[in-house]
């Protein structure tokens, strides 16, 4: 699938060599339904999460895991239901390494035309002494059966070491052998507390390809939570160490600061394709729409910063910027918002806007003013910007009547 150009003004960026790989295709995985839904407050009604799903798949993401089958009858349903609706999107099938898991995970997914179940077990020292309670030889036994047992049911197995990056890399790699030895297919390594540093990130996935036994005849998977601030930089650093696939929520949306957030990961990729190296299939001009629907259905509102979405996003209010974004667009955007479905960059005029703004937005309005004019709206349009900070449209075209019938008295 293409993607709408971005910026097709812009000089074409610098190509540098990325030693590791040619443009590689990234598969993206959403997990707002499931990882994302875990965010405080912010669960759905299966018909929300099948009315999202369609819109995922109309956004062009590759994977989607629509629930935890197991967590209750709804979220069953909802995983059973986007199965049997969107046969071009792979459904994953979410389970704890315990058979009823797997079989509540093989059941709801049954009707889907691609599914893949997605087995979890912690490889952290601190999640076996704390949670799971065991040895780590009793953890590679347990991985080692459920990866077996799940394979009689489907053949893309998806296998998650949680906390991957607090764990011993022998350890991960001990236990990322196990599970390809049974059958698993996909290497999921995450940051499920968001610790990673970029560098240490990519690192785990160069050694565990490389020192793992089978390591090169599967793929890569990196699932990254954002508590510093670090999914996407982690995200990226595991695509340059031979991920293919990014797991990522909408909005960034998910438990404490949030994943990998879906429309940051892609427009990286799509704005700086030749310096990363790699591409995806997602729909951008669908990104903003996406956004919304799963803002209000998750009652989750959008940080005014937000990068991509949020409402400042592709907003210039000083007047250097708006006399620059006249001229030629790209003096001030990297992106072009139309391309993500997002109407055409608003001008937001306030006290820090210029002449020249104030007279381009009234000529959209096809009000002329001459100098002299255009000097007194200024100067009343400054006063009025300090009482009120942004001045709508309806306001600005008012004082500019004023100020012409007042020099016409
Ligand atoms: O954060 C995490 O580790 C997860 C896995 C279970 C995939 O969500
Ligand atoms: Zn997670």
């Amino acid at each position: 699938m293409t993607n709408p150009s971005i910026n097709p003004n812009q000089q074409a960026e610098p190509q540098q060599n990325n030693p590791e790989s040619a443009m590689k295709r990234i598969r993206i995985f959403d997990t707002t339904l499931r990882d994302g839904e875990q965010s405080p407050g912010a669960s759905l009604a299966p018909e929300q999460k099948i009315i999202l799903a369609r819109q995922l798949a109309k956004l062009g993401i590759d994977v989607i895991e629509p629930g935890f089958p197991i967590s209750s009858p709804g979220d069953f349903s909802a995983v059973q239901q986007v199965s049997r609706e969107l046969q071009n999107v792979e459904i994953v099938g979410f389970a704890r390494a315990v058979k009823a898991d797997i079989d509540s995970a093989v059941r709801a997914t049954e009707d889907a035309a691609r599914r893949r179940l997605h087995l979890f077990l912690s490889s952290s020292d601190i999640h076996l002494a704390y949670q799971l309670r065991k040895s780590r030889d009793q953890v590679v036994q347990i991985a080692r059966e459920m990866v077996a047992y799940g394979k009689q049911f489907v053949n893309e197995i998806e296998f998650s070491c949680m906390d991957a990056s607090r764990s011993g890399r022998d350890f991960v790699i001990e236990m990322v052998e196990a599970v390809i030895a049974e059958g698993a297919t996909i290497i999921n390594l995450p940051d499920t507390l968001g610790y990673a540093m970029p560098e240490e990130y990519g690192e785990m996935f160069r050694s565990v390809r490389k020192h793992a036994r089978g390591g090169e005849s599967v793929s890569y998977s990196a699932h990254c939570h954002n508590d510093l601030g670090l999914a996407v930089a982690n995200s990226l650093a595991a695509i340059q160490a031979g991920a293919t696939q990014i797991e990522v929520t909408v909005n960034g949306i998910g438990e404490r600061a949030g994943n990998c957030s879906l429309e940051e990961l892609v427009m990286a990729i799509e704005t700086r394709k030749s310096v990363i190296g790699a591409e995806t299939g997602i729909v951008t001009s669908e990104i903003f729409e996406t956004s919304r629907m799963v803002s209000r259905a998750m009652n989750f509102p959008i940080a005014y910063n937000k990068p991509i979405v949020g409402r400042n996003a592709f907003q210039h209010e000083s007047g250097i910027h708006q006399d620059g974004l006249l001229k030629n667009r790209n003096t001030y955007e990297i992106m072009d918002p139309e391309a993500l479905g997002i109407p055409r960059s608003m001008i937001v005029l306030g006290k820090h806007s210029g002449r020249h703004a104030l007279k381009h937005r009234l000529a959209g309005y096809g009000i002329t003013l001459n100098e002299t004019e255009l000097l007194n709206l200024y100067n009343r349009f400054v006063e009025k910007a300090d009482e009120i900070k942004l001045v709508p449209d309806d306001v600005l075209i008012r004082l500019a009547s004023e100020t012409t019938e007042t020099q016409h008295d």
